[in-house]
């Protein structure tokens, strides 16, 4: 019999997200683990798994990261192999008129969380012997990308979080615990509808879903501390 491998996805109740979760559990093997604020979707997300899936209300934003951890370790967690930081906060607004609680919020859900909770959840990825943080970015968050009016915090947060993944990639190493990011191009999700309204992606999240939860399992074979752009297009 294989070993359990358990992997942890936030943003799960929605798009990208719930369908990586999706994918990820219906390999026997694996304990998946599902973060959101929406209990609703989440009892969705459980039953469409058939029971099989985890799930956390935890809001990333103003949650008590060590608290979640608790939480995990209660529920009998020992080990973490793989941790996809899904959850996004978008802003679509003229740089002129964005607040300044739109900006830190933006960096608090796309930056600051993912730093804390990997930090926090350090001993269990140790833990796992081998173990794989995959950050989701964006095509705009790419040096060199082209650009969209409106998405400044957004895509500024997006570039953070691809440097932030070369730096832990680095400083993880002697740890065995690898470190990538996805640049996603457009994907339909709701997200998508409101950064480009009208818009029609030339993917939809269940085929998104199922290339993350390949690449949480399998990619840190191939990468580290690789900032890859996901896309057919830049929209
Ligand atoms: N769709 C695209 O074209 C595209 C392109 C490039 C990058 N991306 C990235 O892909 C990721 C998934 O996006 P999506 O398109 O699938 O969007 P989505 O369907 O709108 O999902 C966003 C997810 O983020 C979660 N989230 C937001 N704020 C949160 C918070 N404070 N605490 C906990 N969870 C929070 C939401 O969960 P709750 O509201 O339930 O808490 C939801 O599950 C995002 O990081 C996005 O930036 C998407």
């Amino acid at each position: 019999m294989q070993q359990e491998k358990a992997y942890l996805v936030t943003g799960a109740s929605s798009g990208i997200g719930y369908e990586t979760a999706l994918a990820l559990a219906l390999e026997e093997q694996n304990k998946v683990i599902a973060v959101s604020r929406n209990a609703g979707k989440l009892q969705q997300l459980r039953e469409a798994s058939g029971n099989k899936i985890e799930t956390h209300l935890f809001d990333l934003d103003g949650g008590n990261f060590n608290e979640l951890y608790t939480r995990l370790e209660q529920s009998g967690l020992k080990h973490l192999h793989g941790l996809v930081h899904n959850a996004g906060f978008l802003v679509n607004r003229s740089y002129a008129d964005i607040t300044r609680e739109e900006l830190e919020q933006c960096y608090r859900v796309n930056v600051f969380a993912p730093f804390l909770l990997s930090q926090c959840l350090l001993p269990l990825l140790k833990a796992a012997g081998s173990a794989h943080i995959v950050h989701i970015s964006s095509i705009g968050g790419v040096q060199g990308s082209v650009k969209f009016p409106g998405l400044s915090a957004y895509s500024s947060s997006k570039g953070a979080l691809a440097v932030l993944s070369e730096c832990l990639a680095t400083e993880l190493a002697p740890e065995k615990i690898k470190v990538n990011c996805l640049a996603l191009g457009a994907v339909q999700t709701e997200m998508l509808s409101m950064a480009f309204p009208g818009y029609e992606a030339p993917l939809q999240a269940h085929d998104m879903g199922t290339f993350v939860s390949w690449f949480v399992v399998n990619g840190h074979r191939f990468f580290n501390g690789k900032i890859l752009p996901v896309a057919l297009s830049t929209p």
